[in-house]
Protein backbone atom coordinates (compact mmCIF):
# COMPACT_ATOMS: atom_id res chain seq x y z
CA UNK A 1 0.00 0.00 0.00
CA UNK A 2 0.70 3.59 -0.15
CA UNK A 3 1.14 5.49 2.99
CA UNK A 4 0.65 8.99 3.68
CA UNK A 5 1.24 10.12 6.79
CA UNK A 6 -1.00 12.87 8.23
CA UNK A 7 1.14 16.40 8.93
CA UNK A 8 -1.42 17.13 11.77
CA UNK A 9 0.62 14.91 13.78
CA UNK A 10 4.18 16.20 13.54
CA UNK A 11 5.62 18.35 16.30
CA UNK A 12 4.66 21.90 14.86
CA UNK A 13 7.77 23.48 16.67
CA UNK A 14 9.99 21.21 14.39
CA UNK A 15 8.20 20.86 11.46
CA UNK A 16 10.80 21.25 8.66
CA UNK A 17 12.65 18.26 10.66
CA UNK A 18 9.40 16.71 10.06
CA UNK A 19 8.76 17.17 6.39
CA UNK A 20 12.26 15.39 5.83
CA UNK A 21 11.26 12.60 7.50
CA UNK A 22 8.39 12.10 5.21
CA UNK A 23 10.90 13.09 2.40
CA UNK A 24 13.20 9.88 3.23
CA UNK A 25 10.02 7.43 3.91
CA UNK A 26 6.41 8.62 2.46
CA UNK A 27 5.03 7.99 -0.57
CA UNK A 28 2.38 11.23 -0.11
CA UNK A 29 2.51 13.66 2.42
CA UNK A 30 -1.07 14.05 4.28
CA UNK A 31 -2.26 17.96 4.66
CA UNK A 32 -5.22 18.28 6.74
CA UNK A 33 -6.98 21.50 5.99
CA UNK A 34 -9.69 22.47 8.57
CA UNK A 35 -11.85 25.48 8.99
CA UNK A 36 -13.36 25.25 12.46
CA UNK A 37 -16.52 25.03 10.53
CA UNK A 38 -17.08 21.78 8.43
CA UNK A 39 -15.23 20.66 11.52
CA UNK A 40 -14.92 21.85 15.29
CA UNK A 41 -11.32 21.91 14.53
CA UNK A 42 -9.01 24.39 12.89
CA UNK A 43 -5.55 23.43 11.56
CA UNK A 44 -3.36 25.00 9.24
CA UNK A 45 -4.02 26.98 6.21
CA UNK A 46 -1.59 28.51 2.91
CA UNK A 47 1.00 29.89 4.94
CA UNK A 48 2.15 26.40 6.47
CA UNK A 49 1.18 25.31 3.20
CA UNK A 50 3.36 27.11 1.44
CA UNK A 51 6.36 26.28 3.78
CA UNK A 52 5.78 22.65 3.28
CA UNK A 53 5.31 22.97 -0.34
CA UNK A 54 8.74 24.73 -0.60
CA UNK A 55 10.64 21.48 0.60
CA UNK A 56 8.24 18.53 0.01
CA UNK A 57 10.09 15.87 -2.30
CA UNK A 58 7.00 13.91 -2.15
CA UNK A 59 3.57 14.25 -3.65
CA UNK A 60 1.02 16.29 -1.69
CA UNK A 61 -2.44 14.91 -0.59
CA UNK A 62 -4.37 17.68 0.56
CA UNK A 63 -8.12 16.36 2.44
CA UNK A 64 -10.04 19.78 2.42
CA UNK A 65 -12.22 19.44 5.88
CA UNK A 66 -14.05 22.87 4.95
CA UNK A 67 -17.41 24.23 3.70
CA UNK A 68 -17.02 25.75 0.42
CA UNK A 69 -13.76 23.95 -1.10
CA UNK A 70 -13.99 24.70 -4.49
CA UNK A 71 -12.73 28.27 -3.20
CA UNK A 72 -9.21 26.50 -2.94
CA UNK A 73 -8.58 24.28 -5.72
CA UNK A 74 -7.00 26.91 -7.98
CA UNK A 75 -4.30 27.92 -5.09
CA UNK A 76 -3.51 24.78 -4.39
CA UNK A 77 -2.74 23.58 -7.11
CA UNK A 78 -0.67 26.81 -7.00
CA UNK A 79 1.01 25.12 -4.42
CA UNK A 80 2.10 22.51 -6.32
CA UNK A 81 -0.67 19.74 -4.48
CA UNK A 82 -0.77 16.16 -6.56
CA UNK A 83 -4.05 14.69 -5.45
CA UNK A 84 -6.92 17.44 -3.36
CA UNK A 85 -10.19 15.69 -1.73
CA UNK A 86 -12.92 17.49 -0.38
CA UNK A 87 -16.24 16.11 1.57
CA UNK A 88 -19.27 14.75 -0.37
CA UNK A 89 -20.94 16.19 2.61
CA UNK A 90 -19.58 19.86 1.92
CA UNK A 91 -19.71 19.55 -1.91
CA UNK A 92 -23.16 17.98 -2.10
CA UNK A 93 -24.31 18.61 -5.87
CA UNK A 94 -21.43 20.43 -6.76
CA UNK A 95 -19.61 17.27 -6.33
CA UNK A 96 -18.96 16.17 -10.62
CA UNK A 97 -18.06 19.94 -11.20
CA UNK A 98 -15.63 20.16 -7.87
CA UNK A 99 -13.69 16.58 -9.98
CA UNK A 100 -13.46 18.24 -13.39
CA UNK A 101 -12.18 21.18 -11.80
CA UNK A 102 -9.26 19.78 -9.83
CA UNK A 103 -8.45 17.54 -12.86
CA UNK A 104 -8.28 20.01 -15.08
CA UNK A 105 -5.97 22.09 -12.88
CA UNK A 106 -3.82 19.30 -13.22
CA UNK A 107 -4.48 17.63 -9.98
CA UNK A 108 -6.06 14.13 -9.10
CA UNK A 109 -9.54 14.48 -6.92
CA UNK A 110 -10.60 12.72 -4.16
CA UNK A 111 -14.04 12.39 -2.72
CA UNK A 112 -14.19 11.61 1.19
CA UNK A 113 -17.11 10.71 3.07
CA UNK A 114 -17.17 10.58 7.36
CA UNK A 115 -18.26 7.09 8.69
CA UNK A 116 -21.49 7.75 8.96
CA UNK A 117 -22.62 8.58 5.01
CA UNK A 118 -23.52 5.28 3.37
CA UNK A 119 -20.82 4.54 0.86
CA UNK A 120 -23.45 4.22 -1.92
CA UNK A 121 -23.73 7.93 -2.26
CA UNK A 122 -20.12 7.69 -3.59
CA UNK A 123 -21.15 5.39 -6.62
CA UNK A 124 -22.08 8.22 -8.77
CA UNK A 125 -18.61 9.60 -9.00
CA UNK A 126 -16.68 6.41 -9.83
CA UNK A 127 -15.10 6.55 -13.34
CA UNK A 128 -15.40 10.31 -12.71
CA UNK A 129 -12.77 10.93 -9.29
CA UNK A 130 -9.21 9.35 -9.69
CA UNK A 131 -9.44 8.15 -5.94
CA UNK A 132 -12.11 8.00 -2.83
CA UNK A 133 -11.18 8.90 0.70
CA UNK A 134 -12.89 6.63 3.42
CA UNK A 135 -12.78 8.13 6.71
CA UNK A 136 -12.31 5.70 10.02
CA UNK A 137 -12.91 8.08 12.19
CA UNK A 138 -15.04 11.10 12.39
CA UNK A 139 -13.08 13.85 10.45
CA UNK A 140 -11.73 16.81 12.95
CA UNK A 141 -9.03 15.74 15.49
CA UNK A 142 -6.00 12.97 14.95
CA UNK A 143 -5.80 10.20 17.31
CA UNK A 144 -9.25 9.00 17.38
CA UNK A 145 -9.78 5.52 17.81
CA UNK A 146 -10.17 3.27 14.24
CA UNK A 147 -13.45 2.43 13.61
CA UNK A 148 -14.05 -1.04 12.82
CA UNK A 149 -16.86 -0.98 10.78
CA UNK A 150 -15.09 0.85 7.56
CA UNK A 151 -13.54 -2.00 6.74
CA UNK A 152 -16.58 -3.36 5.18
CA UNK A 153 -17.28 0.11 4.18
CA UNK A 154 -13.63 -0.29 1.91
CA UNK A 155 -14.90 -3.60 0.90
CA UNK A 156 -18.17 -2.44 -0.99
CA UNK A 157 -16.58 0.44 -2.74
CA UNK A 158 -13.56 -2.14 -4.26
CA UNK A 159 -16.33 -4.50 -5.11
CA UNK A 160 -18.32 -2.03 -6.67
CA UNK A 161 -15.06 -0.25 -8.85
CA UNK A 162 -14.43 -3.34 -9.62
CA UNK A 163 -17.76 -4.35 -10.89
CA UNK A 164 -18.26 -1.38 -13.20
CA UNK A 165 -14.72 -2.43 -14.10
CA UNK A 166 -13.69 1.12 -12.93
CA UNK A 167 -10.20 2.47 -11.72
CA UNK A 168 -9.94 4.51 -8.40
CA UNK A 169 -7.66 4.06 -5.63
CA UNK A 170 -9.35 3.96 -2.26
CA UNK A 171 -7.61 6.09 1.07
CA UNK A 172 -8.22 5.60 4.35
CA UNK A 173 -7.49 7.95 7.05
CA UNK A 174 -7.95 8.00 10.83
CA UNK A 175 -6.69 5.45 13.27
CA UNK A 176 -4.35 3.63 10.97
CA UNK A 177 -1.97 1.24 12.37
CA UNK A 178 0.28 -1.51 12.32
CA UNK A 179 -3.24 -3.36 14.02
CA UNK A 180 -5.17 -2.89 11.13
CA UNK A 181 -3.16 -1.88 8.36
CA UNK A 182 -3.08 -5.58 6.79
CA UNK A 183 -7.22 -5.59 7.03
CA UNK A 184 -7.17 -2.76 5.26
CA UNK A 185 -4.97 -3.85 2.38
CA UNK A 186 -7.66 -6.76 2.40
CA UNK A 187 -10.97 -5.25 2.12
CA UNK A 188 -9.23 -3.08 -1.15
CA UNK A 189 -7.27 0.09 0.20
CA UNK A 190 -4.76 1.28 -1.82
CA UNK A 191 -3.53 3.97 0.43
CA UNK A 192 -3.37 5.05 4.16
CA UNK A 193 -3.15 8.08 5.94
CA UNK A 194 -1.48 7.55 9.57
CA UNK A 195 -0.95 10.21 11.87
CA UNK A 196 -0.35 9.12 15.02
CA UNK A 197 1.03 6.06 14.12
CA UNK A 198 3.68 7.71 12.22
CA UNK A 199 4.92 10.77 14.51
CA UNK A 200 4.11 9.56 17.69
CA UNK A 201 6.62 6.22 16.83
CA UNK A 202 10.25 6.07 18.17
CA UNK A 203 10.94 5.37 14.88
CA UNK A 204 8.78 7.15 12.50
CA UNK A 205 10.60 5.37 9.24
CA UNK A 206 10.02 1.96 10.17
CA UNK A 207 6.58 2.74 11.37
CA UNK A 208 5.75 3.80 7.82
CA UNK A 209 7.66 0.47 5.81
CA UNK A 210 5.32 -1.45 8.48
CA UNK A 211 2.24 0.13 6.59
CA UNK A 212 3.43 -0.28 3.34
CA UNK A 213 4.45 -3.98 3.40
CA UNK A 214 0.94 -4.63 5.87
C1 LIG B 1 -8.64 13.64 10.84
C2 LIG B 1 -7.63 13.73 9.76
C3 LIG B 1 -6.63 12.67 9.74
C4 LIG B 1 -5.81 12.57 11.01
C5 LIG B 1 -5.29 11.17 11.11
O1 LIG B 1 -9.63 14.58 10.61
O2 LIG B 1 -8.25 13.71 8.49
O3 LIG B 1 -5.80 12.75 8.61
O4 LIG B 1 -4.74 13.46 11.03
O5 LIG B 1 -4.65 11.05 12.31
P1 LIG B 1 -4.57 9.66 13.09
O6 LIG B 1 -3.78 8.74 12.21
O7 LIG B 1 -3.86 10.04 14.35
O8 LIG B 1 -5.96 9.19 13.29
ZN1 LIG C 1 -6.97 13.55 6.66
Amino acid sequence: MLVAPSLLAADFLHLEDEVRKLNAGADWIHLDVMDGTFVPNISFGFSVLDAVASIAAKPMDAHLMVVHPERWFKRLAEDGMSCVSFHLEAAGRRTAANIAEIQSLGMKAGVVINPDVPVKRLFPYIGKADFFLIMSVFAGFGGQKFIYESLDRVAELRNEIKKRGARALIEVDGGVSADNAAALREAGADVVVAGSSVFRSQDPLAAMQVLREA
